[in-house]
Order: structure tokens, then C-alpha cells, then sequence
């Protein structure tokens, strides 16, 4: 089936070895995770949960570092337990990462000053830099990947076992800056209300509620390049299932959502719960080909429907594809990725995301879910701990003239550690901006 999005290489032998040798390694996550995570996103189709998906547009190999590492799992964190707080519901946490390596691109090959070379496409394909070297794919760079996925997530685990994302000491989790962030009191107060909760209900209940409580995260990546999800996709006599084991979660893209391509025909054979992202273009007869397709057993917690839609066209798009889905009777999980559709360039053509797009899209989704007798589960955002300057407006009210100080994404523009933290308080309903208005604590 024709394979969209997929890289050129040179040299098929040693493509061939490199996926041999990927698909004796060991698994980076196992399937009762795969399954646990599965019946979490069943518990969020019926409203007793809600997802936050939440990293980088693209990982590169050179940020696995700790620093990284700990700044995302941090800000996840404090989102959940701001969102938590808020929705009065356990919030399933979802990293973009351990695995975020690939992109998809508009154009095969890219074109300065008369020279041609492939395009950039992600760490796990080639490299960056406009060289011939650099841009030729090379099979060595997907057993890199799958290495750093692997040391991402032993890293994400120890902490977690470890205690640092334990509920009870959610002070652990102060980013440096939170103290100069306007939202700063706002946070605090809700950790002393989430702490003093905790420790009411184990003194009354005479139990370590923390120690059963756990945070976990799962991991989830774009399941773009098939040979690397492929080589690590297994057979389970046990389960006589397949799973995907390079992640928790992997989704389908915009670009590779075809439904006689090969990613589609791929995901509807592994057993992973899955996402599928949605926007402009898709068809009522299209979504619901998806969603007999990838699951055609109704299964619960198994198809996450991700839209992404842009805030000018996100209330003429949903409701007809809600209304398509409802009709087939089959649960689904609904994401909105505020992100992927309000992606703008300024006038010096640096890409940007702003702000208010982002927020009235997504209050966009839960006003027209409501409206359609539908919810949103979900939110999945392009996000970093660090203190970027990619998206503009925010309580800082970052400007264009700001981004040019603090732009690090290659790819898309990411929430700074403040803005994402701000996105939290307002699905939170704790922050209707400027502070001046509140509800819910
Ligand atoms: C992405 O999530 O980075 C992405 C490329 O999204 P989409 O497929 O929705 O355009
Ligand atoms: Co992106």
C-alpha cells in the first residue's frame, strides 16, 4: 500500500540490517502499560477522566538531556495537578516524547540558491543542516532514535518511581521561574489546597493514599516512519495480539490518514489504543471509514479522534464530523490540538502560534461538545518546560519583536513554560486571564 511521508534511503542492505537489528532489541514499553493506558482513555470517553497530551513538536537527539527530561515532566505535572484541581478528575498524562523523532514534511525535497537536497525530516531519518551528508538519510540514525527513546524513558521512570511525581510533594515540581510567573500565587495556593486534601484524607482514612496514588505518564509519539514502528511491533502469544512497543500511544498524522494508505492499514493490526488527527479536509464519509476501520469492534478506550481545526473554522467544522461520528455508534475519545491549526508566520517569516487563537479554539471544543451533547476528553499541545519565546501573547504578552530571543523549535512553535501553565489555569476554569476573574477552588 502506498507508504506516505516515508524517507528515501540509499542504500537498502543497510536498512535491511538496521531494521533486523531494531526488531531483536528489547521493547521500551511492555503491553499491560499499553493496555493500562487503554483502559484510562476508556475512562475519559466516559467523562471520569481528561487526557493532557503534552511535549515537543519534534524531539532531537541533542535535548535528551536531563535538564530537558526533568523541565517536561515538571510542566506536565503541574498542568495535571492545576487541571486535576480544576476539573475534579484524575488527569491522564500523556508525554509527546521517548520516541518524537519524525516528521512529516509538505515538500520531498527543499531547494536554496539552486541546490536540491532531501528535506529535513526528523532525528530518526537525517539531519539538519543544508549539507548533502546531513540531509541523506541514514538507517544507523533510527537505531539512535530508538536509543534515546530508551534512555528518555528509564530516566522518566526512575524519577517516577523514585517519588518525584508524587502527589503528596507536588513542591518537587517548582520549575526556577515559577516564583516570577504572574501565575505563581495562583499555583501555590492550589498545591497547599491539594497537599492539606491529602493530608485530610490519610489521617482520617489511616492510609498512604500517595503511595497508591502514583503519577504515571505514558508515552506517545506521531507513527509516521513504519519501518521503525514496524521492527519493534510484536506478536503476544499470551494476548494473540500485536503491539506496537516503541510507545504507549502512537497517532496517526493529517498527512498519512489516507484510508488506502499504508499508516491506516499499519495502525488497524496493533493493538495499541491510537489517535487519529483531524482538520480541515476530512469528510463525514471519511471519519467514519476511520472510525470503522481502526475499530471496528467498538471498543472502548481503543480510537482517539484529535481535531485540529484552527480557531476560524473550528465551530463550521466540528459539529458535522461529531454528528458523523455519533452516528456510528462507536466510542471515541475527543482531543483538541489547539496548536496545528493556527500556525501563522510573522512578517519575517518566523512561525508562530498566538495565544488567544490558541485558548478561543480550545474554548471553541468545549463549547460546541457541549452544544452537540459530545465532550471533550482532551487536550494535546505543543509544549516546553523552558522559558522559550515561540508563541506570542500570554500574560507576558510576548510580541513578534520578542521571538527572535528565545526561538529554539526547528519545527513548530512550542508554549513556554508560563503560557502552557496559563492554558492549564483556563481549562481548569481557574483563570479567565488578567486574573480578575475566578471560579472553581
Ligand atoms: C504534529 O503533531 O506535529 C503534526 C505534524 O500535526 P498534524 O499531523 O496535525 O499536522
Ligand atoms: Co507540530
Amino acid at each position: 500500500m502506498p507508504a506516505a511521508q516515508q524517507a528515501t534511503y540509499p542504500n537498502q542492505d543497510e536498512l535491511d540490517s538496521v531494521v533486523s537489528d531494531l526488531g531483536r532489541l528489547p521493547p521500551l514499553v511492555t503491553s499491560w502499560e499499553v493496555d493500562s493506558l487503554k483502559e484510562h482513555i476508556a475512562r475519559a470517553q466516559r467523562g471520569e477522566a481528561f487526557v493532557l497530551q503534552g511535549g515537543d513538536c519534534a524531539e532531537t537527539f541533542d535535548e535528551c538531556t536531563s535538564e530537558n527530561i526533568v523541565a517536561k515532566l515538571k510542566i506536565l505535572l503541574q498542568m495535571s495537578l492545576v487541571m486535576l484541581y480544576g476539573l475534579k478528575k484524575p488527569v491522564v498524562r500523556v508525554g509527546r516524547m521517548a520516541g518524537q523523532y519524525a516528521k512529516p514534511r509538505s515538500a520531498d525535497i527543499e531547494t536554496r540558491d539552486g541546490t536540491s537536497l532531501p528535506s529535513f525530516r526528523g532525528d530518526l531519518i537525517n539531519r539538519n543542516p543544508f549539507t548533502p551528508d546531513d540531509r541523506i538519510p541514514d538507517p544507523q540514525m533510527i537505531l539512535r532514535g530508538y536509543e534515546r527513546a530508551a534512555l528518555t524513558l528509564n530516566f522518566v521512570r526512575s524519577l517516577i518511581d523514585g517519588g518525584f511525581a508524587d502527589l503528596h510533594h507536588p513542591e518537587y515540581w517548582d520549575l526556577d521561574w515559577v516564583g516570577h510567573s504572574t501565575m505563581a500565587d495562583e499555583y501555590h495556593g492550589i498545591v497547599r489546597s491539594i497537599s492539606n486534601s491529602l493530608d485530610f484524607l490519610e489521617t482520617v482514612s489511616g492510609q498512604q493514599l500517595h503511595k497508591t496514588q502514583r503519577a504515571d505518564i505514558f508515552a506517545a509519539h506521531e507513527g509516521l516512519h513504519l519501518l521503525y514502528e514496524q521492527s519493534q511491533t510484536r506478536y503476544l502469544d499470551r494476548r494473540g495480539l500485536w503491539y506496537n512497543l516503541t510507545t504507549h500511544f502512537p497517532w496517526i498524522g493529517m498527512r498519512t490518514a489516507a484510508m488506502d494508505g499504508a499508516h491506516i492499514e499499519y495502525f488497524r493490526g496493533i493493538a495499541n489504543p491510537m489517535g487519529v488527527k483531524i482538520g480541515p479536509g476530512m469528510t463525514r464519509q471519511w471519519v467514519q471509514d476511520l472510525v470503522g476501520v481502526l475499530n471496528p469492534e467498538n471498543e472502548p478506550g481503543r480510537l482517539t479522534l484529535i481535531h485540529r481545526f484552527g480557531a476560524n473554522s473550528i465551530e463550521e467544522n466540528l459539529p458535522d464530523l461529531i454528528k458523523a461520528v455519533n452516528d456510528t455508534g462507536s466510542p471515541v475519545l475527543w482531543v483538541c490540538d489547539p496548536m496545528h491549526g493556527n500556525t501563522e508566520s510573522t512578517a519575517d517569516g518566523t512561525k508562530t502560534r498566538r495565544f488567544d487563537n490558541i485558548v478561543s479554539e480550545l474554548e471553541s471544543a468545549f463549547r460546541v461538545h457541549e452544544e452537540m451533547g459530545s465532550h471533550l476528553g482532551g487536550v494535546h499541545l505543543e509544549l516546553t518546560g523552558e522559558n522559550v519565546t515561540e508563541c506570542t501573547g500570554g500574560a507576558r504578552g510576548l510580541t513578534d519583536g520578542d521571538l527572535a530571543r528565545e526561538y529554539k523549535s526547528t519545527v513548530d512553535p512550542r508554549l513556554n513554560y508560563e503560557q502552557a501553565m496559563e492554558v492549564a489555569m483556563r481549562i481548569a476554569g481557574l483563570h479567565q486571564g488578567n486574573g480578575k476573574e475566578r471560579r472553581g477552588g
